[in-house]
């Protein structure tokens, strides 16, 4: 595995990379959902491709900066996960080289950041269209690979790459969780173990909802309501951050359950955020 850490070693790497490649984005602290990913991108390009992944904790799609702080880093661990997954090209740049002291240019967008994430954390979605673009004009990806956990982030740079013609194909792929449920997520390490064993239900709440069989008539209260009882039962102080159906494409909120709708969540333990969403209302 190759590990580039400045921004200036990329134009070797671009000349002498074997296609497809595919990259895997993150911001390390690497676990079995980002492996998933880099398996992924390994039967995307097979194994004459390159499978390249980046990892950079990104100031830009961080609105509290204590959240920034406290960000999990485990570079060692992280090395050899990517080794183990067969990773060809490691990118981690370095925070104070990969933005120009005095960068200006973001990418904005105005629709399907309206509402879930994009309505509690002013500019995060910018800052992770932003890095995103970057990373894919520096690495120059044929694919990309995203988890669907992050299904908004997921849309957005579907979107992104639709609206400003980016010549690469992006993947999704399905959540990996834990046995008990529990989407994988980085910020799992910094929940107490009160919070991690209350922490399930929150899928348990989405399954709730999506058992509700849709009649095509309800609206969106009943399936919301479901899911709420189960939160609001928390022993471990889980308040939502936010609760809501929505268009699977748009991401906007659904006057009525037409399938598939969307469902997803935020909920705060302590200040650790954890996010989940459900396709509800699609035939089994
Ligand atoms: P990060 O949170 O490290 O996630 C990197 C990728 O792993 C994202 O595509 C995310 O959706 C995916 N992922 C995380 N948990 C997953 C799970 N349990 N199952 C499947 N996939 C999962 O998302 C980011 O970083 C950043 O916003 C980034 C895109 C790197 C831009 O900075």
């Amino acid at each position: 595995m190759q590990l580039i850490e400045s921004l200036h070693d990329l134009p070797p790497h671009r000349a002498s990379a074997k296609h497809p490649t595919a990259l895997v984005p993150t911001m390390g602290a690497l676990h079995s959902g980002h492996a998933a990913l880099l398996r992924e991108a390994r039967n995307i390009v097979g194994p004459e491709g390159s499978v390249l992944t980046s990892i950079f904790v990104n100031p830009l799609q961080f609105d509290r900066s204590p959240d920034l702080q406290a960000y999990p880093r485990t570079w060692k661990t992280d090395l050899a996960t990517a080794e183990a997954e067969g990773v060809d090209l490691l990118f981690a740049p370095k925070a104070g080289e990969f933005y120009a002291t005095d960068h200006s240019i973001t990418v904005a967008e105005s629709l399907l950041t309206k509402h879930l994430c994009g309505a509690t954390r002013p500019g995060h979605f910018d800052g992770v269209c932003t890095v995103v673009l970057k990373l894919i004009n520096l690495l120059q990806p044929d694919h990309a690979v995203f988890g669907k956990k992050d299904y908004q982030q997921l849309a957005v740079i579907r979107r992104m790459v639709r609206d400003l013609g980016v010549p690469i194909e992006i993947h999704g792929l399905d959540t990996v969780r834990e046995d008990d449920g529990l989407a994988l997520s980085s910020r799992n390490l910094r929940l107490t173990p009160e919070q991690r064993a209350d922490a399930p239900r929150i899928r348990r709440a989405l399954l709730a909802a999506k058992d509700i069989s849709p009649t095509g008539e309800q609206g969106p209260e009943v399936y919301l309501n479901a899911a709420r009882t189960h939160i609001e039962q928390s022993t471990a102080g889980a308040t939502i951050d936010y609760l809501q159906l929505v268009d699977r494409h748009t991401l906007q909120p659904v006057a009525k359950v037409t399938d598939p709708t969307l469902l997803a969540t935020a909920v705060f333990y302590g200040d650790v955020r954890l996010i989940d969403n459900i396709e509800i209302g699609s035939k089994p």
